[in-house]
């Protein structure tokens, strides 16, 4: 009887894993074609492109693309009149017609292997810029990889042209003025430790020698 009852469990045990194989399978495929949505500003590979001003989004954790997809739909971010790139990403975060398309999507690209943009922003300091990210290591992780509990995304995979540009976005309230985006305001008070332009690339050129150990 005991026995019975074992094989019972392990057949139901096997049942539940074998649809939520194909549920993910399912989801998986779903991504890929709404991905294409995507590529003609975050490239094939999602590994960005300077000239679309979008950033590099394979790597980024899961958690993270859902939050930032949502935050754009709601218009949290992304509205403010003078984020440009912003302004670009908030109406084509709205063609994900359902939260099932939003997170099929964030599945999809979470399972792109992690881009490793080149640098391209020159004059910054990485030395200079170590002492600088001693602070940014308790949320970002002390090789940027982030930490979700801290719902701080990783910066290693992204290009220093977008890195620099966030930054500068935060420091002057473009991106982490509204009220309704916690997370980004969050952010802007760490932005607004950044005493200067050049502090920003020192350190961003330090997060870039992080990219060796992706
Ligand atoms: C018309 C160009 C364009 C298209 C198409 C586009 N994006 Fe974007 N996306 C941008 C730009 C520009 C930004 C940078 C926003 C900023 O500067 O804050 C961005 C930012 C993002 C971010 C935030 C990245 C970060 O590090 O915070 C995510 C996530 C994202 N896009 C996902 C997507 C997905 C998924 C799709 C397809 C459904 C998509 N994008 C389609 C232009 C685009
Ligand atoms: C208290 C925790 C905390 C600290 C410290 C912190 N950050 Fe952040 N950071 C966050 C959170 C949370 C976000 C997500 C903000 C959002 O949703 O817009 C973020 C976002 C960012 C972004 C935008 C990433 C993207 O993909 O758009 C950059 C760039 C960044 N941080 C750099 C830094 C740097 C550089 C430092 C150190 C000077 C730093 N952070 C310190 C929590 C932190």
């Amino acid at each position: 009887m005991i026995r019975r009852l074992v094989v019972a469990c392990a057949c139901l045990a096997l049942a539940t894993l074998g649809t939520g194989g194909a549920a993910i399978a399912a989801d998986l495929a779903r991504g890929e074609v709404l991905f294409h949505y995507c590529t003609q500003c975050h490239g094939d590979a999602g590994g960005g492109s300077l000239l679309a001003r979008a950033p590099a989004i394979a790597g980024l954790g899961e958690w993270y693309l859902q939050s930032q997809l949502r935050k754009f739909q709601s218009g949290d971010r992304g509205t403010h009149p003078d984020d440009v790139g912003g302004l670009r990403m908030h109406p084509m975060s709205r063609l994900l017609r359902s939260e099932e398309d939003l997170q099929a999507v964030a599945a999809y690209v979470a399972s792109l292997t992690p881009s490793r943009p080149e640098p391209v922003v020159e004059g910054g300091d990485s030395a200079r810029g170590a002492v600088l990210y001693t602070l940014c290591a308790t949320c970002h992780g002390p090789e940027g990889a982030g930490i979700q509990a801290f719902n701080a995304p990783a910066l290693r995979t992204t290009n220093d042209w977008y890195l620099l540009a966030a930054l500068a976005k935060y420091k002057v309230g473009v991106r982490g003025s509204n009220p309704r985006n916690g997370t980004a305001m969050l952010m802007r008070g760490m932005a607004m430790q950044l005493s200067d332009e050049q502090a920003m690339k020192d350190v961003v050129a330090h997060i870039m020698t992080f990219a060796d150990s992706k």
